[in-house]
């Protein structure tokens, strides 16, 4: 008896490490943070609640005639100002480490600079964040993802005004000052490209300007005004990582990085004038801002176009420009094929027409997405692109370390019902190939140091309002009751397999 008892453990003992040895180790290492990301004015609501001053989002939403889809706002949102401890439940129970949330830059401070720092705000961003810390969850913390109050809005037209910088400063200390004893990684902006894109020339965002003889409306100032809001959000960085780097950063040990809307693009084909184009569209979204804020001038391609409209830098700021950043945060969505515009005249229907002003002398984006279509906005399947965008930063920035800061997948349908948005198994496919996707890069060497799911939640989707759903949990916004979709079980399987 002993003899099979021993035979038969001996047989189980070579099972199992020849089961495990045909599964390859993870790709991940272990101090790698899995998360989900979400942001203050899509989630907290509360919008008048405890001293908070009111923000542009605040005022825009509210004006008749907004370009929202379902012409809501994010007045009460998912209500996480109140429900945060909830949230951080359902975070505890996907086993995720890390939890990326911004700020609310008007409930800190009502009116900026002018005014008084609003103590219930900073209590409520306490609370949040030690009640994450206890369950081991680390926040990743951006600290404006397109709000900005609305005092400095009216009093000197937010990023259009140098005066933008000092109050980004000053709040970046006051953030670092109260909650940098445990946050340890930063983030001053969120996708400043898409911002100042929406904001001052389309003018689907607030301040809601439009730019330029070839905007879409025509009431805008400048043609200048993209490239001097995005002037004075470069230098408001430089002066956050500045304050960090001299006054906290050696005794908080964090770290401070940068996000950007990092579409991938690929030539339509093998021409130079698309392999050109190709890079123009990289130069005019990502590299924009990566260039300076790394290697202290805009690129070329930029320079070569907009020649006297790009602003300069001072020999002063060019100094604090030189990698004045510890990651690259890279929010990745789409891919696209780009056709050259600049040299050869583009036929309607097949890429960017001549009314795209700048952006269509780069050649950036032009409707061609790569890949399975899917239910999303113009979208496609192609988690390849996630390897190749990765890769390409890697490359052109010496693999200075990496966190994919957003990745998701949104169900579009308006009338789709609860059952069939809970069994998502569309958004399951996209998250489990796009992190496949990204193993690869890291196999092959670029140094990424994280990943977060867009988003915990359903929530407010921007010019999309409700109708967007990007969540690993499904809300009734009636009741803001939460329910996990089989995206939440997919993902709490995948993280336990590789954390
Ligand atoms: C980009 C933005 O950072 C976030 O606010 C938005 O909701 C998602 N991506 C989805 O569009």
């Amino acid at each position: 008896l002993s003899i099979g008892l021993f035979l038969s453990q001996m047989f189980l003992l070579v099972l199992t490490e020849k089961q495990s040895s045909s599964n390859p180790p993870s790709a991940f290492p272990s101090s790698f943070l899995f998360g989900t990301a979400s942001s203050a004015y899509q989630y907290e609501g509360a919008y008048l609640s405890d001293g908070k001053g009111l923000n542009n989002w605040d005022v825009y939403s509210h004006k008749p005639g907004n370009n929202i889809d379902d012409e809501s706002n994010g007045d009460i949102a998912v209500d996480h100002y109140h429900k945060y401890l909830e949230d951080i439940d359902l975070m505890h129970s996907l086993g995720v480490n890390s939890y990326r949330f911004s700020i609310s830059w008007a409930r800190i401070l009502p009116k900026g600079r002018f005014g008084e720092i609003n103590e219930a705000g900073i209590e409520f961003y306490n609370n949040l964040i030690d009640a994450l810390l206890v369950k081991d969850i680390k926040p990743l913390v951006t600290m404006t993802q397109f709000d900005f109050p609305q005092e400095l809005e009216d009093r000197y037209g937010s990023w259009l005004s140098p005066q933008s910088q000092e109050d980004f400063a000053y709040f970046a200390d006051i953030c670092f000052k109260s909650f940098g004893d445990r946050v340890k990684y930063w983030v001053t902006f969120n996708e400043p490209d898409v911002q100042v894109r929406s904001g001052y020339r389309t003018g689907t965002f607030p301040p809601s300007r439009c730019s330029g003889p070839f905007g879409d409306c025509t009431d805008g100032d400048s043609e200048k005004e993209p490239f001097v809001a995005a002037h004075n959000i470069i230098l408001a960085h430089i002066a956050a990582v500045h304050i960090y780097r001299t006054k906290y950063q050696e005794t908080q040990g964090g770290s401070i990085g940068f996000v950007l809307h990092c579409d991938w693009y690929e030539p339509i084909s093998n021409s130079i004038a698309d392999m050109l184009a190709a890079e123009r569209a990289q130069a005019f979204t990502i590299n924009w801002f990566l260039e300076p804020i790394i290697n202290g001038r805009y690129p070329l391609e930029m320079q070569n176009i907009l020649g006297s409209i790009l602003p300069d830098f001072s020999t002063v700021e060019k100094q604090k420009l030189n990698k004045a950043l510890d990651f690259i945060g890279v929010n990745h969505y789409s891919s696209y094929y780009v056709r050259d515009c600049m040299f050869s005249e583009c036929k309607p229907g097949t890429g960017t027409s001549k009314t795209e002003g700048y952006w269509a002398q780069s050649s950036q984006k032009n409707g061609i997405p790569i890949g399975e279509p899917i239910e999303q906005d113009g979208s496609s399947f192609y988690p390849q692109g996630m390897e190749k965008i990765v890769t390409y930063l890697k490359e052109r920035y010496h693999n200075i370390p990496m966190i994919v800061t957003e990745n998701g997948f949104a169900d579009t349908k308006p009338n789709s019902t609860t059952e069939e948005l809970i069994h998502d198994a569309a958004r399951v496919k996209y998250l489990a190939g796009h992190l496949n996707a990204l193993s690869t890069a890291i196999r092959k060497g670029a140094d990424v140091r994280g990943y977060f799911v867009w988003s915990l939640l359903d929530d407010f989707e921007w010019i999309n309002g409700y109708i967007f759903r990007f969540g690993l949990h499904h809300v009734d916004y009636k009741t803001l009751k939460r329910t996990p979709k089989s995206s939440a079980t997919w993902y709490k399987k995948f993280i336990s397999q590789h954390i």
